[in-house]
């Protein structure tokens, strides 16, 4: 089972940096490849017995006998361990399994000699598990309680460090700097930390230690100098560690080091983060997406501020003692989180920006004008130093000017990269290049568990869509994940990360208002927590030196995965050349874009706002920059005036390459650019105003999101979608209408039974391209039967969003429909169904939550019991898979019939509206995106 699962995630990885790095072809070509490349592979599938996921370790005699300390629920009955199993893969609300209580949770022991023990009082904790239910209760109550707003930040209450705990927990084995300062963990400590806590140090490929060869392999190289080099440069022992002090380490990662396996580098980037100076100015807590709260945060020792040390639980249980029964008390953090909602002092936490519209999302478009992509720097700055003069600018005002005036002395020949990739982690498939360096870390299992993966994906997307929703922010999907969302409103599977792009208008107030803040997620549908971060060098619109090509990222703090997000601006970079025939459009002029800028007779004196704004060498074009570094060389390292020439040489390229603004100064270009209303982001991508303008209101992953307002002319400037909606291949995957989802065809053959290898499995008979609707079932079974639950998990909780995507497009690209028709008919359908669309993938920390009570729940049953009961689960979802897609093939989908707002509220049945996508997906004539359509 891993084996398959850790194929398909290789062939993933490959993929996804083919798609990143060129400009991909898709090929929609029919089943030829299928007979090409064999892989000698066999699987071995399942008989009758449930394979555990991960390698259990510690699985001594003792823990069948041991009454478990895991729930409040009990994990050996069949029912609970049904309806954990159930809710494990298929429930994706944001609601837990059970209730969090002081004594089962948090002083119950779950590791190390006093696993099991229960500790008198919170002021005997040493460590505990990072729960949201728990902090949520705690720092909420605190704020109403005190009225306040001194609330102390900790990163030990906000992230997950589960893995770090079990350093913390330890009384009697010595850990020392080197532990971690080591490319792999010596085995013989790690055994000692292990037997000690009773736990696996870590679950993700824990195994691999015990294959003498590999772990000769990983250790070597590691002399004792060079170890104790990286020990003095990055670790130093922590004075406030002595006997026993709860919650401290006895050293400190003063400074990453990055050249270390996945599992070092996770327990190491913690440390770091846990002792980290630098922590969020804010939090931003969001009303589903509906509005957005600010607390502000008192500035302090971050490291020894949670709400154990600081004494705010303890507080709270002083406040609740009423409610206790037995010493127990339950922390039910939903309805503190309501109350803080209905509270009068959370009106003045609401956040209303000057200048932003929450109402953007009512409607069905939203136009976009030139003045979103221009942005005065200069007047921004006066404004703010004016206030500075008379009142005291926020945190967040004040970072945020510091930030611009730094930004209008950097040249862009001479900016420095702003973002830290944890590109050096030494293995692949850990995707260190797709990973924050301060914030990565394996999660519970998060480089084989594509669910664990996927989850962390998906709240990252819905967690920014409903956080820009709920403040009026403009963005759209681009990229990869606009090319995602054109099939079936999901990413593609393959893809790490996510792409959305905004006006520089909008990247600013991103920037004033949330920049360093830690935006939460509503905690009653989901436990989000994202780091928003905004570069230094926002002033500078132009590629120069390339090291900043990403304006924002979004980040997850428990795994270091990310939004990349880029800002759109006029700017002086030369529009490439695929701009011309939109420019020759617009005009509607027999004139080529050269011939037209001939014949542009610009204004020297024009406002140049990108060059005026800046100050000291920002103010040099490149070439003046140039002679000014070759007549002083000593101001610059040679690391600079080798960024200056390399910008300079790019600069020369312009005038021999294509573009159509080769020839012309950055003035000029500029100027032209702005004219004809060409934006670009720091990466060279161009893009219009009428090819985003009206953005389109559309659900992305079960969320509201803006797409372009023409998305396949947007996306063939990058790569080349092929006309046909419906089966289709791309290098390795089959997109199958009928399930609205990517496969891997390495996992294909074996659940298609393809090659005649599994016996147990019913081979699937009908062509790829041509299924007939009995084998959706018998697919959907064959992926069951071959241990592909986490796919078949997929498929079932996207079936919502999926589905409204498939009528979407069924609307949208249906000539026979005119304009207003389909935007009457589009609108019924967001305002219909928008509201119940089912979130598609799992909430990442329950998903772990119950993953480790179903591990747990793995120790205490056998293998058969485990697989019947499985089982039984998901015959029911394939049955009520199979009878949904039978109402869409009959076209007589209940969630399809929906109300007219425009007639009185009638029932207009969509099921019947445009065209039939599911039913025909086969036709040629589905050559649906060659082109953009009206709607
Ligand atoms: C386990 O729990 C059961 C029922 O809750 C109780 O009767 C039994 O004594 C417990 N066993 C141990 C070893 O604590
Ligand atoms: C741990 O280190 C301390 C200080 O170096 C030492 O006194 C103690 O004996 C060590 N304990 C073990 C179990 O090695
Ligand atoms: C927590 O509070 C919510 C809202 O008040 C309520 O619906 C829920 O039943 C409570 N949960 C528990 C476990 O008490
Ligand atoms: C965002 O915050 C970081 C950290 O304080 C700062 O370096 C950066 O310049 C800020 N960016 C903007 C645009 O304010
Ligand atoms: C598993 O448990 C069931 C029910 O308790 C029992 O009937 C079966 O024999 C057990 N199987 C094995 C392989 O131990």
């Amino acid at each position: 089972m891993l084996s398959v699962r850790r194929f398909s995630m290789c062939v993933l990885r490959s993929l996804r940096l083919h798609l990143k790095k060129i400009a991909v072809i898709l090929l929609a070509v029919q089943l030829l490849f299928i007979t090409v490349y064999v892989q000698n592979r066999h699987l071995s599938i399942t008989d009758g017995n449930w394979k555990s996921f991960t390698t259990p370790f510690f699985q001594s005699p003792t823990d069948t006998t041991k009454n478990d300390t895991y729930a409040t629920f009990d994990l050996r009955s069949k029912d609970s361990v049904t309806r954990l199993y159930d809710k494990m893969n298929f429930d994706t609300s944001g609601e837990w399994i059970d209730t969090y209580t002081l004594k089962n949770n948090l002083l119950t022991m779950k590791m190390g000699s006093d696993k099991g023990q229960v500790l008198d009082s919170v002021d005997e904790l040493r460590y505990y598990d990072n729960d949201p239910r728990l902090v949520w209760s705690v720092v909420l109550d605190h704020l109403l309680a005190s009225d306040s707003n001194d609330y102390a930040f900790s990163w030990y209450d906000w992230a997950n460090f589960d893995s770090l705990n079990k350093l913390i927990a330890l009384k009697d084995t010595n850990i020392s700097c080197q532990f971690l300062c080591e490319g792999a963990f010596d085995k013989n400590v790690m055994q000692r930390v292990e037997n000690e806590v009773q736990e696996p140090l870590f679950v993700t490929n824990r195994n691999k230690y015990d294959e003498p060869l590999w772990y000769n392999r990983a250790r070597k190289g590691f002399d004792s100098n060079s170890v104790q080099q990286i020990v003095n440069d990055h670790c130093k022992s922590n004075d406030a560690y002595s006997n026993g002090t709860p919650f401290e380490l006895p050293f400190v990662i003063s400074e990453i080091y990055e050249k270390l396996r996945p599992e070092v580098y996770d327990l190491h980037a913690r440390n770091h983060l846990l002792y980290s100076n630098t922590t969020p100015l804010s939090l931003t807590v969001l009303n589903s997406d509906k509005d957005a709260y600010r607390i502000d945060l008192k500035k302090t020792d971050s490291s020894k501020s949670n709400i154990v040390q600081s004494n705010l639980l303890q507080d709270y249980m002083q406040r609740h003692r009423k409610e206790m029964v037995n010493g127990d008390l339950i922390f039910n953090h939903t309805s503190i989180f309501e109350k803080f909602l209905r509270h009068k002092s959370t009106k003045k936490r609401k956040l209303d920006i000057a200048g932003l519209d929450k109402t953007i999302f009512a409607k069905e478009y939203l136009d976009l004008s030139p003045s979103d992509f221009c942005f005065d720097v200069k007047a921004k700055i006066a404004e703010l130093e004016t206030r500075l003069r008379s009142e005291s600018l926020s945190l967040h005002d004040t970072c945020y000017l510091q930030s611009l005036q730094t930004s209008i002395r950097t040249a862009p020949a001479l900016q420095k990269k702003y973002f830290a990739e944890a590109s050096d982690v030494t293995d692949a498939t850990a995707d260190g290049h797709h990973r924050d360096k301060r914030f990565f870390s394996i999660g519970h299992n998060l480089l084989n568990d594509p669910q664990e993966f996927e989850a962390r994906l998906s709240s990252l997307i819905r967690t920014f869509q409903k956080f820009t929703k709920a403040n009026g922010l403009i963005s759209w999907l681009s990229h990869g994940t606009l090319y995602g969302y054109l099939y079936d409103g999901l990413k593609f599977p393959w893809d790490v990360d996510h792409d959305l792009q905004m006006p520089i208008k909008h990247l600013h107030y991103l920037s004033q208002y949330f920049n360093q803040s830690l935006i939460l997620e509503d905690p009653r549908e989901g436990n989000g927590r994202y780091l928003l971060d905004v570069g230094s060098s926002i002033t500078v619109r132009v590629h120069g030196n390339g090291e900043n090509n990403i304006d924002a990222r979004f980040i997850d703090i428990d795994s270091g995965i990310y939004i990349d997000i880029t800002g759109l601006s006029v700017s002086s970079d030369a529009a490439k050349q695929y701009m011309s025939k939109f420019v020759e459009e617009e005009e509607s002029s027999e004139k080529t874009f050269p011939a037209l800028i001939d014949d542009y007779d610009y204004d020297e004196n024009d406002n140049f706002d990108e060059v005026d704004g800046r100050e000291d060498l920002a103010k040099y074009t490149i070439n003046e920059l140039k002679e000014w570094v070759d007549s002083h060389p000593d101001d610059f390292t040679n690391a600079e005036s080798s960024q200056v020439t390399k910008t300079y040489k790019k600069e020369l390229h312009i005038s021999g390459g294509d573009s159509p603004e080769k020839g012309l100064s950055p003035k000029q270009r500029y100027l032209v650019n702005e004219k004809y209303n060409l934006y670009n982001c720091r990466n060279q991508h161009f893009s219009s105003l009428k090819i985003l303008s009206p953005l389109r209101n559309t659900m992305f992953n079960g969320v509201s999101a803006f797409v372009p307002n023409r998305p396949i002319t947007s996306l063939n400037n990058e790569y080349k979608v092929p006309p046909k909606y419906g089966f289709l291949t791309f290098q390795g995957r089959v997109y199958l209408p009928e399930f609205r989802y990517w496969f891997s065809f390495a996992d294909m053959k074996k659940f298609g039974n393809l090659q005649l290898r599994e016996p147990k499995i019913t081979r699937l008979e009908s062509p790829l391209n041509d299924l007939k609707f009995s084998d959706i079932k018998l697919l959907l079974t064959n992926i069951v039967q071959c241990d592909f639950h986490s796919i078949f998990a997929s498929l079932f909780n996207s079936f919502d969003s999926t589905i409204y995507r498939l009528k979407e497009l069924e609307i949208q690209y249906d000539l026979r429909l005119s304009e207003e028709e389909k935007s009457h008919l589009l609108g019924m359908l967001r305002h219909g169904m928008s509201k119940n669309i089912k979130s598609p993938e799992k909430d990442p920390i329950i998903y772990i939550y119950e993953r480790k009570l179903w591990e747990h729940v793995e120790k205490l049953l056998n293998a058969s019991v485990l697989y019947n009961i499985a089982s039984k689960v998901e015959n029911d979802k394939i049955k009520a898979f199979v009878e949904l897609s039978q109402k869409v093939f009959e076209r007589n989908l209940e969630s399809f019939q929906l109300l007219d707002r425009d007639n009185n509220d009638a029932v207009i049945d969509l099921n019947s509206k445009g065209l039939n996508l599911f039913g025909d997906n086969k036709k040629t004539s589905n050559d649906i995106f060659g082109s953009d359509q009206k709607y």
